[in-house]
């Protein structure tokens, strides 16, 4: 690779030993990837924050690179922890858990992270525009960055986001390259999408074909009529999760789709492909449920005030979190949601969510809108899952 005077001098360790380990990650992918250089990135998103995923071999190795010196060069924010920061004695989070994973947040926030702790930090600030080059991690962001915002970016892991934080820079390679955007297959989608699990369902269906191919996977897809801000992060997180995409050409909203032909290879979506793809997500029957989740990826203002709309005056008979960001939940504080909300029972798990949070075993069957949060749901903590429409999940809790 070809290295700037000052990166060199950052290899070298004239800027300390947590800025050359960040530069020693960065040059060793870019190596592997075949990049020529180094490009500047303006914003990173740190993924590998619950300490429930860290445990103490990833705490000891945020804290190395703390003690090292360490300081972000970019604007930097922090996926979902383990816990809500202020909450999680009612969310059944034990003393011990907290205190580690506060040290988790100590090593982040002494480098200069924002510990903002959510998987949509572009609806609090790191939002990132067209064509800038930014360095992610966390699959539902970096498929909503690219897909529906345009920026550019790789599916970043912890270490090497840290390391773009730390130096400000990331590897030219993958999607930072106009090449490896052209889209490798024409989606056709043939049914009408409404409710949030349908759009679950859509990236289900496209990532499910996908998995097979090893080549670039960026779908160019045709026929959404119409998307909410909440229908595509819903459908970003499922895509990324089912088939690894970290980008989608979504004709009508990606601001680059415009700019390619439709790829030869073709493939449909009927409605049936998306009743099948919602049904393999519902394990559970309505009795079964005794736990009902909101929030993956975490929850815009507007969801936040539907919810308070179908509470009110209401009291839920399960136990129902709402997972969303700190910064939404002080506008949810401010509109007065969050004591309706809480007046009906319900719990705000903010900072965190029903995946990374410590909860296997405690219990069975969740009901959520959410196609992401029902695989994970399952291969993680072994729940049950039903899937349902964004208002019958809150049902679900009242019932
Ligand atoms: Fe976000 Fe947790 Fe879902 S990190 S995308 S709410 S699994």
């Amino acid at each position: 690779m070809n290295l700037t005077p000052e990166e060199n001098n950052i290899l070298a360790g004239k800027s300390g030993p947590a800025a050359q380990k960040a530069m020693q990650i960065l040059e060793t992918l870019g190596r592997i990837y075949d990049a020529e250089r180094m490009i500047p990135v303006s914003s990173v998103q740190i993924s590998g924050v619950s300490y429930d995923n860290l445990g103490d071999a990833g705490l000891d190795w945020l804290a190395e690179m703390a003690a090292g010196g360490g300081k972000t060069r970019v604007f930097t924010t922090l996926n979902p922890a383990g816990m809500d920061i202020e909450n999680y004695r009612a969310l059944g989070i034990s003393e011990e858990f907290a205190i580690n994973q506060r040290r988790v947040l100590d090593a982040f926030e002494s480098m200069g992270v924002v510990t903002t702790c959510s998987c949509t930090p572009y609806l609090f600030g790191n939002l990132p525009h067209f064509g800038e080059h930014i360095a992610w991690a966390e699959s539902s962001a970096v498929c909503y960055a690219n897909s529906v915002l345009g920026a550019r970016t790789n599916r970043e892991g912890g270490p090497s986001a840290l390391a773009a934080a730390l130096t400000g820079r990331t590897p030219e390679y993958g999607y930072h390259l106009d090449e490896n955007r052209r889209p490798t297959v024409h989606v056709i989608l043939k049914a009408h999408l409404e409710e949030t699990p349908d759009f679950g369902a859509l990236g289900k269906v496209i990532g499910d074909q996908l998995q097979s191919v090893s080549a670039n996977r960026v779908p160019m897809i045709s026929g959404i009529e119409t998307a909410s801000l909440e229908n595509l992060k819903s459908f970003c997180a499922s895509i990324a999760t089912f088939g690894g995409v970290a980008l989608a050409h979504i004709r009508g909203i990606t601001p680059e789709a415009s700019a390619f032909e439709a790829p030869d290879a073709k493939m449909e979506v009927t409605p049936s492909d998306i009743d099948r793809a919602k049904s393999e997500l519902i394990g559970a029957s309505a009795d079964e449920v005794d736990f009902v989740s909101l929030g993956c990826p975490h929850l815009s203002l507007r969801e936040i005030q539907r919810i308070a709309q179908l509470l009110e005056d209401k009291q839920v008979k399960k136990e129902f979190w709402i997972t969303t960001s700190r910064p939404v939940k002080g506008m949810a504080d401010r509109m007065g949601y969050t004591e309706v909300i809480e007046a009906a029972g319900a719990r705000f798990a903010t900072d965190t969510c029903c995946v990374v949070a410590p909860i296997k075993g405690r219990f069975h069957a969740m009901a959520t809108d959410s196609a992401k949060a029902c695989y994970y749901a399952f291969a993680k903590n072994k729940f049950k899952t039903r899937l349902l429409p964004f208002d019958d999940v809150i049902k679900e809790a009242l019932q």
